[in-house]
């Protein structure tokens, strides 16, 4: 069987009141967009069309899609229409580009049915049945129709079948009657549920899961698939073997990998792009992106980690301590109050407390490269670009402007100097006593 997907991503997202179209928002890290689209790939369709407005064809979001344009948002059959002379496959399945939660195997329990068309409907939980979602219509156990919610009479209100916008509709039949689709008289919006008027033989495939179809209209929906997101990553997690104190303050993204025996306090954000390795430890108010920790790592607590950096095994990285696109190798330690960023450092080396590398001239970055075995003193200042190699010891108090070679004791800060009995001198002026 031969398969297209239609996505209808040209709503105008009005009700979020964002300058940031509802499909782009992140949910743990990742558009709302490309959920579906992902979901949709790996059912392995022929082609996978958006329809979206003019002003979002060109994000990097549809670079694996066909993108097609409705000028204006008319509806969903209206949208539909865009769409229709991109379909080469025997069957098209049709979802919303606001569905993030929706499975891919949902989208291929659908795609394998041996219907001709079907549609999925969801059983509304006790607590949702006011919501306003189109209703299915059966008649002696056959699909009748869909009432759009502001259509139903009293009596289909009280149906708890709702239309999850999601239909497999065999092309030929969709090529035909949605050009024939017209206008509804009171909305003034054409209806893609308005097909079924046409097509009567439709399986109702039936979910009972409704955070699946939860969709997003508003910020409020959107911290709602946060949250449902979140709560899933963590259940993963600590099933893997993740420790996690305080499961519900820990963020994840939907890219984190986490090996066995890791421990996470509370507080922790973990952006995207990070990988964790056995049992390293994150401590508590920790915000880390763009990294891979090895193994047996410390960080934090209060540590801020960006920018593509990595740790090998044993790094310690304390408290009050940024790190930014730089390489930590094995065991090397910065534990307190520093700012490493565009650095290279390598093993068994020690940043002391209140070490900066000022790796920004104001208008471009440079490079530190620091060697094994090389103790930094405490409130050094390293002006990048500068290499410091092997078995170096680095005096406390200094601003390193020069290479420091391989061996050697660098200092560079002014000899101190005691005048005797001055100050007494001064007191005595000020009429201290
Ligand atoms: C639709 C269904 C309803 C179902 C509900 C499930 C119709 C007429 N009704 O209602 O039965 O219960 O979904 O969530 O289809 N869109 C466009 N262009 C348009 C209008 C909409 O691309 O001109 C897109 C939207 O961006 C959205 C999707 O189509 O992704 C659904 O549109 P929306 O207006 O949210 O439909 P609902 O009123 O929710
Ligand atoms: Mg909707």
């Amino acid at each position: 069987m031969s398969l297209d997907f239609v996505i209808l991503a040209a709503g105008n997202s009005s009700r979020m009141h964002s300058t940031t179209p509802k499909f782009f928002h992140t949910i743990a890290g990742k558009p709302v967009i490309r959920y579906i689209i992902d979901a949709v790939h790996e059912c392995n369709p022929n082609n996978v069309i958006i329809v979206t407005r003019e002003e979002l064809k060109h994000s990097e979001y549809f670079s694996d899609t066909a993108v097609k344009i409705q000028p204006e948002p008319l509806g969903t059959a209206d949208a539909v229409k865009y769409a229709l002379d991109a379909l080469s496959s025997e069957y098209t399945i049709i979802l919303c580009g606001d569905m993030p939660m929706i499975s891919a195997e949902q989208l291929k329990n659908l795609a394998d049915t041996s219907s001709d068309n079907a549609l999925i409907a969801m059983t509304l939980p006790p607590e949702f049945r006011h919501m306003p979602y189109g209703r299915v219509v059966i008649n002696n156990g056959k699909f009748e129709k869909i009432v759009e919610y502001k259509n139903t009479t009293d009596a289909e209100k009280s149906i708890i079948l709702a239309n999850t916008g999601v239909y497999k509709i065999k092309t030929d039949l969709l090529k035909k009657y949605i050009p024939q689709i017209e206008k509804n008289a009171v909305s003034g919006e054409y209806y893609l549920t308005d097909i079924f008027e046409f097509i009567r033989n439709v399986e109702v495939i039936q979910f009972s899961d409704y955070e699946a179809f939860h969709g997003i209209n508003t910020m409020q929906d959107l911290a709602k698939a946060e949250a449902i997101m979140q709560n899933r990553l963590r259940q993963k997690f600590m099933a893997n073997g993740v420790k996690l104190i305080a499961p519900e303050t820990v963020h994840f993204s939907y890219d984190t990998e986490i090996e066995r025996d890791v421990l996470i306090e509370p507080n922790v954000i973990i952006g995207t792009n990070v990988k964790i390795g056995s049992k390293s430890r994150i401590f508590a108010f920790s915000h880390i992106q763009d990294c891979v920790i090895a193994n047996n790592v410390e960080i934090g607590p209060f540590a801020r980690i960006r920018g593509n950096s990595s740790f090998a095994d044993g790094t310690a990285i304390g408290n009050f301590v940024e790190v930014k696109g730089s390489t930590f190798g094995s065991k090397t330690k910065a534990k307190h109050l520093a700012y490493i960023g565009d650095t290279t450092i390598g093993y068994h080396a020690n940043i002391g407390a209140g070490t900066i590398t000022c790796n920004y001239d104001g208008v471009k970055k440079h490079k530190t490269t620091i060697g094994n075995n090389v103790f930094v003193g405490s409130n050094s200042t390293l002006i990048a670009p500068i290499t410091i190699e092997d078995n170096t010891i680095l005096g406390a108090g200094s601003t390193f402007t020069d290479a420091v070679p391989a061996g050697a004791l660098a200092i560079a800060r002014q000899k101190q100097t005691n005048l005797p009995q001055k100050a007494n001198d001064i007191w005595k002026k000020k009429g201290k006593k």
